[in-house]
C-alpha cells in the first residue's frame, strides 16, 4: 500500500516547538522489577493504610491470579470489599461496584487487571469521591474532587492504563465508546512485576503489546509530540518490537509460565508503561481514532494490531528518521509473530470506522491530515468491509 505524503519536502519538526508550548506530565509513582508485588503494601502504607476495594477483572479470580497477586501483595487487613469486572465494562456495572465500595467505606483502590479491569476500577475511584452518574464525566476534568488513591498492577502488558489520566467505559448503541480524562485521573502507584504475566496466552499477550507499540508510534505522528514524548516512544517502540518475539515464543515453549522468561517480559511491562508516558502526552492519532468504534467487535489490540502498518505508511513522511526505521521494523515483527495486517471478511465495517473518526480528537491530532476517501482507502487496504450500496 503507498500513500502519497501530505507534503513530501517537509523536514520533521517537533509538532509543539514554535506553535504552543510543550506539556508533559508523568505523576504515577513507579514501582517495577522482580519481586515488585511484594512491595505492594509499603506502597499502600507510604498512602497512610486506607481502606481498600479490590477492583479486578473477573477472569483473573476464575484462574486463580487474583488470590495468587493478593497473597504476594500481603495486603490482608487493609482489604474490606472486593468487586470483580467484566471485560468492556460499561457505566451500570461501575456505579453498582462503586456504590458497593462506598457502603464499605472504601478509601482508596486497588486496580488488578488488564486495560478494561483497570479502567473499571478508575472509574470506581472517581465515583468514590463523586457521588454523580459516571456518563456525567465524560469529557476533560468534568470531576469536581479528585479520585480516591489508586493503586495498580497490570496483568497484561500493553494498555498502559496503570500509569494513564485516561479511562473507557463501553456504551452499547453508542457511535463511540465513553471516555473519561483529567488531570489527576491517573492511579497514584503502578506496580509492574512480570510474574503476573507468566500465564498469559499468546493471543492476550500479542494482542496488548501489539496496542503498546501503537501507542508509541502514534505518539511519534502525534501533533502533541515534543522532545518528552519523543524520548519515550522512541524508546519504549524500539523494547517493544524487540522483545515481543522472545515474549510470545516463552508462550509455545513454557518459559513464560516457568518463570525462566520473566527479563522480557519485564521488558515488555516496563516499555508498556513507558509508550502510554508518551501517548498520554502527546494524545492518540488515527490508529486509536479508527479502532474506536463499538461496532466492530475485535479486541482493542487486535483492531490496533491490523491497522498500525497501514496508518505507519500514511504517516511515515511525517515523522522523523528514528521513528521511520521503526516504522520499517514492523513487516519483520509482522512476519515473524505471523500477525496479519488484514481484517477476515464481516469482522470490520469501513463506514463505522470512519464514522466514529469523524470529528473525533485522535483523528484530528495525527500530523498529517485525512480524508475520508484515504481512510476508505486505507480501510479497504486492511481488509475492513465496505457496502457502497448501504451507503
Ligand atoms: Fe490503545
Amino acid at each position: 500500500m503507498t500513500h502519497a505524503p501530505a507534503n513530501p519536502g517537509r523536514a520533521y519538526v517537533p509538532a509543539a516547538i514554535g506553535t504552543e508550548a510543550a506539556t508533559f506530565r508523568a505523576t504515577t509513582r513507579i514501582v517495577a522489577g522482580p519481586g515488585a508485588l511484594a512491595r505492594t503494601r509499603a506502597e499502600v502504607e507510604r498512602l497512610g493504610s486506607p481502606r481498600l476495594v479490590v477492583v479486578a477483572d473477573r477472569s483473573l479470580d476464575r484462574v486463580g491470579l487474583l488470590q495468587h497477586i493478593l497473597s504476594e501483595a500481603r495486603l490482608g487487613d487493609l482489604v474490606v470489599e472486593t468487586v470483580l469486572t467484566d471485560v468492556d465494562p460499561d457505566p451500570d456495572p461501575i456505579e453498582a461496584a462503586a456504590s458497593t465500595a462506598r457502603a464499605a467505606n472504601a478509601q482508596a483502590v486497588l486496580a488488578i487487571g488488564g486495560g478494561s479491569g483497570i479502567s473499571a476500577a478508575k472509574a470506581v475511584a472517581l465515583l468514590l469521591t463523586n457521588h454523580v452518574p459516571v456518563r456525567s464525566l465524560e469529557g476533560v476534568d468534568k470531576a469536581t474532587a479528585p479520585p480516591a488513591p489508586t493503586i495498580a498492577i497490570p496483568t497484561t502488558a500493553g494498555s498502559g492504563s496503570e500509569v494513564s489520566n485516561a479511562l473507557v467505559l463501553h456504551d452499547p448503541g453508542r457511535v463511540r465508546e465513553i471516555t473519561i480524562r483529567g488531570d489527576g485521573y491517573e492511579p497514584h502507584t503502578a506496580v509492574l512485576d512480570a510474574a503476573v504475566l507468566r500465564g498469559l496466552p499468546t493471543e492476550p499477550l500479542l494482542f496488548a503489546a501489539l496496542d503498546a507499540i501503537s501507542h508509541a508510534l502514534e505518539a511519534t505522528w502525534a501533533r502533541g509530540a515534543n522532545i518528552f514524548t519523543d524520548a519515550c516512544a522512541l524508546r519504549a517502540a524500539s523494547e517493544l518490537i524487540e522483545t515481543l518475539p522472545r515474549a510470545v515464543s516463552g508462550v509455545a515453549d513454557g518459559r513464560n509460565a516457568a518463570g525462566g522468561n520473566d527479563p522480557a517480559l519485564q521488558r515488555l511491562l516496563e516499555a508498556s508503561a513507558l509508550a502510554n508516558l508518551a501517548c498520554g502526552n502527546s494524545g492518540l492519532a488515527l490508529v486509536h481514532a479508527l479502532s474506536c468504534s463499538p461496532a466492530v467487535p475485535s479486541p482493542h489490540g487486535y483492531q490496533n494490531g491490523v491497522l498500525l502498518p497501514h496508518v505507519a505508511a500514511f504517516n511515515r513522511d511525517v515523522v522523523g528518521p528514528d521513528a521511520r526505521d521503526l516504522i520499517d521494523r514492523l513487516p519483520g515483527l509482522y512476519d515473524a509473530m505471523r500477525f496479519p495486517t488484514r481484517f477476515p471478511e464481516g469482522i470490520a465495517d469501513a463506514d463505522a470506522m470512519i464514522a466514529a473518526s469523524s470529528g473525533h480528537a485522535f483523528r484530528a491530532n495525527n500530523r498529517r491530515e485525512s480524508t475520508d476517501d484515504e481512510l476508505r482507502d486505507l480501510l479497504l487496504a486492511a481488509g475492513a468491509d465496505y457496502r457502497p450500496a448501504t451507503r
